[in-house]
């Protein structure tokens, strides 16, 4: 595992990135890694903590150090000039995650759409073509499908793991193939290596892999030949449901021309977030490795429940990507999808009749969360056309949280327990 490239101290009270080395921390395991990587050894003041660099904009002793600044002969490459090109407490995230991804290098965004679509500004441009896959996450598709044309770029939209579709997809101009895995909400886990094979052959096609589902500990795609990694840090890096942020990690001469785009469309993380993330990043093994837990039990629960018609979580043999989730995940992940007999109104009745989980959109934090995507996402849709994306009205998405395991099941069983659906006779 490469480290980031950049390293030195800070005068703000907020030391960067002379850090643990991360080729030492990789040898240790993941909590370690989590708590540690790309930290520095020791910090000004002396404090355990990070400080909060909370400043707009940098100062310079005299026009002198101004200049050498600006000519590059600045003995301090960390230092920063203004606050949308760097910030110390941000960097400090930046360095972790790429240590957490086995990354070069990572950028930090205000959000994980501000991730995405920074990332893929940067590496389009008019008459270029991507590939994206259907179950992407909406706004990705809708950033593709609709922004990116009015910039006159093309897009082909394929399914989720079908590997001819893919190389017939790849044209002459074709410059990103971006996916995610495990997919929302079906859980879909493409084959990564494969993926990346595929794409290699076509020469300037760069790969990008929304992981937010699977998080570094359950999966790291650059080591199966994927380009750049993005997260939704909104989700389980920062893990308590109280901050947007966005990741890309990846190669530096890729990162460098994402941290161009950044400084000119603008979306920086702020530091007050950087740091919040950056605290939830020390207990991010603890909490994956409870929900990879949890939800594989709920999961396994839900399978034997008479009223529940199907269960889409990876560690199930009968997830259509259980194989391929075995064989490059180290967990399964804390979310679970399920259909519910009856149709859209009995699993309205599910989702009403939990006390536990609450019922919002997002993932991935310390509290589960529950939700009908034929009302949240795809709210906006017919019967008809939820049939066309394949979004059944009885499916249900449960976000599993760090609540006990038992409370969770109990929680989720115990409403679907309470369905007054007549069973139908024999
Ligand atoms: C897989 C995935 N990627 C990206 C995003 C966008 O992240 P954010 O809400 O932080 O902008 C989401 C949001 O739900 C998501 O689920």
């Amino acid at each position: 595992m490469s480290g980031p490239t950049r390293g030195g101290s800070s005068d703000q009270g907020v030391s960067t990135v002379s850090t643990v080395s991360t080729s030492t921390v990789s040898t240790v395991s993941t909590s370690t890694e989590a708590v540690h990587a790309g930290t520095p050894h020791h910090r000004p003041h002396n404090t355990l903590a990070p400080g909060i660099a909370q400043t707009a904009t940098y100062t310079f002793r005299d026009s002198a150090d101004l200049e050498r600044y600006m000519r590059g002969q600045d003995p301090d490459i960390d230092r920063e000039e203004y606050g949308r090109y760097g910030n110390p407490t941000v960097r400090e995230l930046e360095t972790r995650v790429a240590a957490l991804e086995g990354a070069d290098d990572a950028l930090a965004f205000a959000s994980g759409m501000a991730a995405v679509t920074t990332a893929l500004f940067a590496l389009t441009k008019a008459g270029d073509h991507v590939v994206l896959f259907n179950d992407c996450y909406r706004r990705t598709r809708q950033f593709v499908s609709q922004t990116l044309a009015r910039f006159g770029v093309e897009h082909t939209m394929i399914a989720p793991g079908d590997a001819s579709a893919l190389q017939a997809a790849l044209q002459p101009n074709t410059r990103v193939v971006i996916t995610e895995s495990p997919t929302n909400p079906y859980l879909h886990c493409v084959d990564l290596e494969q993926v990346a094979a595929i794409v290699k052959r076509h020469g300037r096609v760069r790969t990008l892999v929304d992981s937010t589902f699977a998080t570094p500990v359950n999966c790291r795609p650059l080591r199966f030949g994927i380009d750049l990694v993005i997260h939704s840090a909104t989700k389980y890096l920062a893990g308590h449901n109280d901050v947007l942020g966005g990741i890309v990690a990846g190669p530096q001469h890729i990162m460098s021309l994402l941290r161009e785009a950044r400084g000119v469309l603008g979306g920086v993380l702020d530091p007050h977030a950087a740091f919040l993330i950056a605290r939830g990043l020390k207990t991010l093994n603890l909490r994956v490795e409870r929900q990879n837990r949890t939800a594989h039990t709920v999961a396994l629960e839900l399978a034997r429940h008479p009223r529940v018609k199907q269960v889409f979580y990876p560690a199930l043999e009968s997830h259509a990507s259980h194989l391929v989730a075995r064989a490059q995940m180290r967990g399964y992940g804390g979310v679970v999808s399920f259909i519910v007999e009856g149709g859209r109104s009995a699993a309205g009745q599910v989702v009403d009749g939990c006390r536990l989980a609450k019922i919002a959109p997002s993932l991935g934090g310390v509290e589960t969360l529950i939700e009908q995507p034929c009302l949240m996402s795809f709210s906006e849709l017919s019967d008809e056309e939820l049939q066309r994306v394949g979004i059944d009205p009885a499916l249900i998405r449960l976000s599993v949280g760090i609540e006990d395991t038992s409370d969770i099941v109990a929680d989720v069983i115990g409403a679907l327990d309470k369905l007054a659906l007549p069973l139908a006779l024999p």
